[in-house]
């Protein structure tokens, strides 16, 4: 199974052009360790052929030309691209299926709360409907989903229950709320040629018992680095709200994930959905020099590896 990091960065943007945090002011400024990242998605396949997205964000289209394997063709709306497989509704991980409506038929996975949520407060479905087709298949914690057009390839995805969250745009939404909701999920992509299978959680409200199983037993970790401590944004001026109170769970501290995960026995553990206040962004940093001490990666967009 060949994976591809197509964008590496959290839903606020890498750089933001009206952003004053030093990590945006150094992009701005030419600041040579500092490169403007895509927002985060990644592509997956298990025959070089036919290729996934997981998340689709507002980068889609410059991460479909970023990568070779991607690019349309040969017949007149013919693509590689056989499908979306949807973490969650955010912004940062949706806006993209509506660029992709010149697609021939894409098949999207999703929770069926994300699924709602694309036919309500952000009505993706209602608005393609007259442009492309689709065919929608739930992801589901109770049962494992083949890739695949017919059910036929050699990856599965496993769903694990992150959080309840729903976006900021649909939070005023009253109907059909329900405790089942499913807001926010982590996949685990298995290959069963080579038996070993990647754990990628671009969101982390907090590590429950089943997110704490997957990621001990997954030989590959992706997981959300979106802020380095609680109160980054807060501390630079930015907003008010936490990185608990936005859904993400900090890299530092007691109950961070650079504590939790160090002693994980993943042959890789790489952070991804990284926001562009991370200190861990700057080559040099010390904060990127302890995680890296740690054993973890930054990701970076183009990345690719085989699991
Ligand atoms: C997040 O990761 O907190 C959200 O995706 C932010 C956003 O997209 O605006
Ligand atoms: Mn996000
Ligand atoms: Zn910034």
């Amino acid at each position: 199974m060949r994976i591809r990091v197509l964008g590496t960065a959290a839903g606020g943007g890498f750089p933001q052009w009206n952003c004053a945090c030093s990590n945006c002011r150094g992009v701005r400024e030419g600041n040579d360790a500092l490169k403007p990242l895509l927002q985060s998605s990644l592509a997956v396949s298990d025959n070089e052929t036919d290729w996934y997205l997981i998340n689709a964000g507002p980068d889609v289209h410059r991460q479909i030309e970023s990568f070779a394997k991607l690019h349309p063709g040969p017949g007149i709306r013919e693509t590689p691209l056989a499908g979306v497989i949807l973490t969650d509704a955010e912004l940062d991980h949706t806006i993209g299926l509506l660029s992709l409506r010149e697609g021939s038929c894409l098949t999207i996975y999703g929770t069926d709360t994300v699924r709602r949520c694309l036919q309500s407060a952000f009505p993706v479905f209602q608005m393609l409907k007259n442009y492309c087709s689709w065919e929608w298949q739930s992801l589901h914690p109770d049962f494992e989903q083949k890739l695949g057009p017919l059910g036929d390839g050699t990856i599965t995805v496993q769903t694990i229950p992150v959080s309840k969250k729903p976006p900021l745009y649909a939070q005023s939404d009253k109907e059909g709320k329900s405790p089942e909701d499913l807001w926010e999920v982590g996949l685990v992509l298995h290959n069963e040629r080579s038996g070993k299978c990647l754990a990628y959680f671009p969101t982390l409200l907090r590590i429950t018992p089943a997110i704490e199983a997957c990621l001990r037993k997954a030989d590959i970790l992706m997981v959300e680095g979106t802020f380095w401590s609680e109160d980054e944004l807060v501390k630079i001026g930015a907003t008010e709200r936490d990185a608990g109170s936005m859904g993400h769970l900090p890299i530092s501290g007691p109950a961070g994930i650079a504590e939790k995960l160090a002693s994980y026995p993943a042959e890789r553990k790489i952070l991804i959905h990284i926001n562009n206040s991370n200190p861990i962004l700057r080559q040099g940093s010390s904060e990127r020099y302890k995680l890296e001490q740690l054993g973890f990666e930054i990701a970076c967009d183009g990345m690719e590896m085989e699991v």
